[in-house]
């Protein structure tokens, strides 16, 4: 089998590189572009794609695959509301993605953002190495007895009511399945969720009913001096809500991963670049927002973890294996 590797980056090609040579009859060729309507025509002469969350796996991109040859899409990331299923499904190209690398890898992000929105670990960080030993402006809130509502509590979700748990947080959480493991976390409405929480950790995959799920009138639910973290996926916020919402002094702080529009930002060096929108200037302006650019995920554990589904899946498609992975079934 051969894989077209898109959208390299040095991480990427270290992990899969280190776990190839026990993959025999596989042949990965890396490239640095991603996959658009520009570029999926070089994928003619492999088999299969390797591609990642930001990549552009719409219709027109998929018959150009298609035609290319193309039988299989490695997605090497968990979420796929990137791709045109319908236009796979009618190509009959497979979709293998991996569904859970490493929720802990994204759970410690949330925290990690939620910790330094709420601390001004961004400012206080600028300021000192400036001599600037001011602490004004960089109040923070204590988590300790306050309440975390967490919404959606699969993997990741888990993970983060786990680590809120361990503050000695009070944990509420909203998703349709109750997860039987997490006997501490008290299941409410979202309404409840968004009126009593003090940190709201976003969790639940983009979905049409997930779409804005943080809008303004959720926002107005919310507690004053609330704290927001999205590490999911940025348009479960409808950022001109959200951006009137730190206007409007609603939040504490806030800490995103992912936000609408990041697609053409993430994982680019743009410092030269005017940007097209003003979405994320505006969010950058406010001194209680931290933004990282969809990195959650990015630790060595889950990098090897990834490595290792992601050639098991191409291994298993090439045995003719069924496989649970599969998107489109
Ligand atoms: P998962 O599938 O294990 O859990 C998702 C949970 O959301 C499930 O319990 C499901 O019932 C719940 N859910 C679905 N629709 C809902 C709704 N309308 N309201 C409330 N809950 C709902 O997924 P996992 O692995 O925990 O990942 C969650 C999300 O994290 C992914 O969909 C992805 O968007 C994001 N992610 C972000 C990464 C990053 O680097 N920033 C890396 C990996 C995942």
């Amino acid at each position: 089998m051969k894989i077209l590797f898109f959208d390299t980056k040095k991480y990427d090609k270290e992990s899969f590189d280190k776990i190839l040579p026990k993959y025999k009859g596989i042949e990965v060729e890396y490239v640095q572009a991603d996959v658009s309507e520009g570029t999926a025509k070089y994928a003619k002469g492999y088999d299969a794609i390797c591609a990642f969350v930001s990549s552009d796996l719409s219709k027109k991109v998929i018959e150009i695959l298609a035609e290319s040859g193309i039988k299989l899409i490695l997605m090497r990331c968990a979420g796929f509301n990137n791709i045109d299923l319908k236009a796979c499904e009618k190509h009959g190209i497979t979709i293998l993605r991996v569904p859970g690398y490493s929720p802990e890898a994204v759970a410690e992000h949330a925290m990690a953002l939620a910790l330094a929105c709420n601390r001004r670990i961004h400012k206080a960080y600028i300021r000192v190495r400036e001599n600037n030993f001011s602490l004004v402006g960089l109040t923070g809130l204590n988590f300790y007895q306050k309440t975390a509502g967490i919404i959606g509590t699969g993997k990741i979700g888990a993970a983060m009511c786990r680590l809120c748990h361990g503050f000695g947080m009070k944990v509420l959480a909203y998703d349709m399945y109750q997860n039987p493991d997490l006997d501490f976390v008290q299941y409410v409405e979202l309404d409840q969720l968004l009126k009593e929480s003090d940190l709201i950790s976003l969790h639940c995959p983009l979905t049409d009913d997930t779409y804005h799920i943080i809008n303004s009138k959720s926002i107005k639910k919310m507690k004053d001096d609330v704290v927001l973290v999205n590490t999911s996926r940025g348009a479960l916020i409808d950022t001109e809500d959200l951006i009137k919402g730190i206007r409007e002094h609603k939040f504490h702080s806030v800490g995103l991963d992912v936000y609408e529009e990041e697609t053409n930002n993430v994982f680019e060096n743009r410092e030269d670049d005017i940007l097209e929108t003003s979405i994320t200037s505006r969010l950058l302006s406010f001194p209680n927002v931290i933004v990282t650019s969809h990195q959650a995920f990015l630790t060595d554990e889950a990098l090897e973890a990834i490595s290792y589904t992601t050639m098991e899946n191409a291994k298993s498609f090439i045995d003719g294996k069924i496989i649970e992975n599969n998107i489109v079934k």
